[in-house]
């Protein structure tokens, strides 16, 4: 049975890790007690692992969502990286396991257009059961790796009515509905060494990079699908009912979606530069009258579709963060 003996020092005893189905379970689902939270020293340790085996050190985190191939390996962006060495989630230390069906968990590092970056598979997501700082918890990893920027992106349904199926959103801010209800990556005790007790989130987007990535979109004539606007991130794992979806628009949303704000959060906190956009799989359907259901599998075709256009304009984002960093 489950019980507290599987736990040392408020942690996972390692040994038992490796156990049946039902402990991984157990580790990754009902363990959410305070005291289970990664501490600064865990998180360390897996850092350290991955350090060991990587011989370069990222400068761009990248996570890719359901929309950039999260959930197909040929031809993603993950898989375009030069010298590419992979780590399925399940063979790291400490980091949580991919429970989305078709999800293909892994860290990979390499080379983008020369620069080091280090890019997430698929994320975690509050919806699979998991807590929002253990969602967030790579994001934690990679700034002790090294990295200084993250570039987040995801598929999101499109409350704007400007916006159109297969156009970009370069997140401006966020509406952390989450939030609000008080839940939040960063509750409980705080660790300086990653960052303040009362991080500032009114500067969570950079400016410069939202500005840079409108001349790289303009450069790969793409300025006709790029927008800019405010994601807002709902638990799931079910669609929006139509009144929400108002309720969201009048609060100044401009896509939805189920993931990012908890890492950018998180990212903020331990003073990453952060550019997030969303890929507009779906428009959220805010009449009574229209039938039509939004479903997972348009959200990774949009994706499919997109994805040269979207591994060449992050390509081309990398690029420039490597370029103003040596300025
Ligand atoms: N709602 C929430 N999450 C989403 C959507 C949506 O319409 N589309 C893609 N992810």
């Amino acid at each position: 049975m489950m019980n507290t003996a599987y736990k040392v020092n408020g942690n996972i005893d390692k040994k038992l890790r490796l156990g049946s189905t039902d402990e991984e379970f157990f580790e990754n689902h009902v363990l959410h007690t305070d005291n289970d939270k990664y501490t600064y020293e865990t998180i360390t340790e897996t850092a350290n692992f991955l350090r060991q085996q990587v011989p370069f050190k990222p400068m761009v985190g990248i996570i890719c969502g359901s929309g950039m191939g999260a959930y197909w390996d040929e031809g993603c962006l993950a898989d375009a990286l030069d010298g590419k060495i992979e780590f399925p989630y399940e063979s790291i230390p400490h980091f949580p396991r991919s429970t989305v069906e078709g999800h293909v968990g892994k860290l990979v590092f390499g080379h983008l257009s020369g620069v080091p970056v280090v890019c997430m598979k698929g994320r975690f997501h509050y919806y699979e059961g998991y807590p929002l700082w253990k969602c967030a918890m790579p994001v934690r990893v990679m700034k002790l790796l090294g990295v200084t920027h993250l570039i987040a992106t995801n598929a999101a349904g499109g409350l704007n009515p400007n916006f159109k199926v297969g156009d970009i959103m370069l997140v401006k801010d966020h509406i952390n509905l989450m939030g609000f209800a008080g839940n939040n990556p960063l509750q409980g005790p705080n660790d300086e060494r990653f960052g303040p007790r009362f991080p500032p989130m009114n500067t969570a987007y950079s400016r410069e990079l939202i500005r840079e990535a409108k001349k790289v979109a303009k450069e790969l004539k793409m300025q006709d699908i790029i927008h800019e606007g405010v994601y807002t991130c709902l638990g799931g794992p079910n669609f929006e009912t139509v009144a929400e979806l108002r309720m969201l628009s009048m609060l100044g949303a401009d896509t939805v979606g189920m993931s990012t704000v908890h890492e950018v959060i998180t990212a903020r906190h331990c003073n990453l530069t952060v550019l997030a956009f969303s890929l507009i799989t779906n428009m959220c359907i805010t009449d009574y009258e229209i039938r039509d259901n939004p479903n997972h599998e348009e959200v990774i075709d949009v994706g499919k579709q997109r994805e040269d256009v979207l591994k060449l304009f992050v390509q081309n984002l990398v690029k420039l963060i490597s370029k103003s960093c040596k300025k």
